[in-house]
This record gives structure tokens, C-alpha cells and sequence, in this order.
């Protein structure tokens, strides 16, 4: 019998400190600031598996900044990341979907400052399908008087320091990014610890899945009608008809897109004029995810991470996925918007 080489288990502790130690003038703040987020997403994780059989479960009565109901796991994620951010002084303030204005943390003095989707897609949590949390890390730029402005917090998605995201699916998944390559560990419950299974994640060129939803047809432009119909055709050499595949929680349409490849789209529509998807902790950080893993997002015209914010709560139409199918889709979207732009909404 020849004996196998063990593969030995590598921690999302370990991990950042080894990169840590690769930057020789690093301080060390950023890796404390990964490794608080880890253990938050371990204590909501935690919180997810036994949401069924706790009280946590379902409406806590109250909406949200954009009127939306708010579940109770969304606020119990939402205390348990800021509070994490909180303990190690190193973050000045904190912008989430569930706060309308921004969050003063007491060190003032943090350099960095963070957005959340601290539970992104929880109309499913009623019905235990996959739910995440989204982060994205900011430098904030020096102020002689020290002071926390959310003008501070405007800035494009390309000055991203690190972003990631956690998934709690049928196994709790965290990916994240800090410019060079993406990560993906998964967690080990009966260990506690989220274990690496890809230093460097990339994302497929091309893939057969595309992600929508397609309820909103009606109110699309003509160009997309008419990509999602290529899509749907049937062509053996193209691997057409493409399978469609949609959650309805971002974290997980776009882990799937990452894995597998293909594209998600959440477009602009008369319902949504200016999309649905928010930009600063929705679609930035994915999209540095997904760019750094090979792919492409874009809002039909620009690069996702050239936007430059006017404000913490702003939304925008995203198109993201394998390179090849994103371009596809602005193929259509440009002939269609040329051809027949009395079509366009
Ligand atoms: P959140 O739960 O953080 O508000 O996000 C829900 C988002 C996103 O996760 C998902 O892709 C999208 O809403 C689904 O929207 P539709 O139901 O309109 O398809
Ligand atoms: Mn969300
Ligand atoms: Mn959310």
C-alpha cells in the first residue's frame, strides 16, 4: 500500500496571516478586520442552521430604508457584524442596508470603513433556500479634524480594498478578495473553522446559465428580450438552449455564476428605473469578486466598478458573469438600443 500524502487543512486564520506576512510593511489591521467579519459570519451561520427552530424566524413588524419588510435574521446579522467591526477599533463607520444613514463606530480614528448586506435574499429565509451576507472595505482618506463624513464613503467600487461575501447554503461558504485573486473556504462545523478549498478561484469563460427574473419580461428593453430568446433557442453547437437558473438571493446567483459560469442580470425595468440591486454592497463588492476571478460586470454601459456613487443607498441594473457572456449580452443590448430605441423604457 503506498502511502498518501495528507493534504493539510489550511484556516482562514492561517490564510491571512500568511498573506499577511507576504506585505513586510503590512499592519496587520486589514487581516484582524477579515478575521472579526469570519467570526461574525460563524455566529450568523450558526444562527441561519437553527433559524426553523428558534423564534428568530419570519417579519420583526418593521421596513426598512428602501420599504422593504425586515426580517428578524437580517437585524440579528446586522448587530452581529457591526458589533464585530466595533471590537477591534480599526473601522470608523459602517454603511448597511439596515441603517439609513451611516454608522459612527466610537474609534472615529478607524481607517477603514465597511458596507454590509448583512442578510442578502431573506425573503428566503422563511423558505430554507440559501441566503448570504455581502461585505465591501473601503481606506478612508486621511481628515485633518478626524472627523466621520459619508462623503468619505463615496467612492468608486475600483478603490475597494477587499470585499467578500458568505454563503449559508447546504454548506456555509465564504469567498472574499483583496486585489489578488479570490479565495473560497467553506466551514467545518464540527471544527468551528471555515477551511481553504481554492486559493484561486476562476470563473468559467464561458457557461450555459443564464440567471433572471424573468417574471419582469414585460418590462424589459427589446435588446435583452431578445438576448434571453437567443439564450432560450435551440442550437447543439452554441450548447443552446441555455438552462435557467435563479435564486432570488444575489449571494447565491453569483456564487453559482462563479462556479459554473454563465451570466446573472438584474436589469433596469419600469418597476425598477434605475434597477434594484444596490450598488455599494450588493454589486461592488461581487463584482471585484467577480473580476478578480476572470469575469465582467457591467450596468449594460460601464463597468460596475467605474461608477462613481452620489449616494450610500443608490441602486443600479447589473450585468455580470463569464466575460464572453456579458459581452454577448451588450452586443444585444447596443444593436437593439441603435435599431429600435423607441422600445427602450
Ligand atoms: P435583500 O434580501 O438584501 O434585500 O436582497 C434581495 C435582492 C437580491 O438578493 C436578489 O437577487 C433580488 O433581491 C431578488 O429580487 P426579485 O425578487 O425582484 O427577483
Ligand atoms: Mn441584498
Ligand atoms: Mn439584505
Amino acid at each position: 500500500m503506498t502511502a498518501q500524502k495528507e493534504e493539510r487543512l489550511v484556516t482562514l486564520e492561517e490564510f491571512i496571516i500568511q498573506a499577511q506576512n507576504r506585505f513586510p510593511g503590512a499592519t496587520g489591521e486589514l487581516s484582524q478586520l477579515l478575521r472579526d467579519i469570519g467570526l461574525a459570519a460563524k455566529i450568523i451561520s450558526r444562527e441561519v442552521n437553527k433559524a426553523g427552530i428558534t423564534n428568530i424566524l419570519g417579519f420583526d413588524g418593521s421596513t426598512n430604508v428602501h420599504g422593504e419588510a425586515v426580517k428578524k435574521l437580517d437585524l440579528f446579522a446586522d448587530s452581529q457584524l457591526i458589533s464585530a467591526l466595533e471590537r477591534s477599533g480599526i473601522t470608523c463607520m459602517v454603511i448597511s442596508e439596515e441603517n439609513d444613514g451611516i454608522v459612527k463606530l466610537s474609534t472615529t480614528g478607524g481607517k477603514y470603513i465597511v458596507y454590509l448586506d448583512p442578510l442578502d435574499g431573506s425573503s428566503n429565509i422563511d423558505v430554507n433556500v440559501s441566503i448570504g451576507s455581502i461585505f465591501s472595505i473601503y481606506m478612508r482618506e486621511p481628515r485633518f479634524d478626524n472627523a466621520v463624513h459619508e462623503q468619505d464613503a463615496l467612492q468608486p467600487g475600483s478603490k475597494q480594498v477587499a470585499a467578500g461575501y458568505v454563503l449559508y447554503g447546504s454548506s456555509t461558504t465564504l469567498a472574499y478578495t483583496t486585489g489578488l485573486n479570490v479565495s473560497l473556504f467553506t466551514l467545518d462545523p464540527s471544527l468551528g473553522e471555515f477551511i481553504l478549498c481554492d486559493r484561486c478561484v476562476k470563473i468559467p469563460k464561458h457557461g450555459n446559465i443564464y440567471s433572471i427574473n424573468e417574471g419582469s419580461y414585460n418590462s424589459w428593453d427589446v435588446g435583452l428580450k431578445r438576448y434571453i430568446k437567443y439564450c432560450q433557442e435551440e442550437d447543439t453547437e452554441s450548447g443552446r438552449p441555455y438552462s435557467a437558473r435563479y435564486i432570488g438571493s444575489m449571494v447565491a446567483d453569483i456564487h453559482r455564476t462563479l462556479i459554473k459560469g454563465g451570466i446573472f442580470i438584474y436589469p433596469h425595468s419600469k418597476k425598477y428605473p434605475n434597477g434594484k440591486l444596490r450598488l455599494m454592497y450588493e454589486c461592488n463588492p461581487l463584482s471585484f469578486i467577480i473580476e478578480q476571478a476572470g469575469g465582467m460586470a457591467t450596468d449594460g454601459e460601464n463597468r460596475i466598478l467605474d461608477i462613481e456613487p452620489k449616494a450610500i443607498h443608490e441602486q443600479t441594473p447589473i450585468y455580470i458573469g463569464s466575460p464572453e457572456n456579458v459581452k454577448h449580452v451588450m452586443d444585444f443590448l447596443h444593436e437593439f438600443a441603435e435599431k429600435e430605441p423607441e422600445f427602450k423604457i
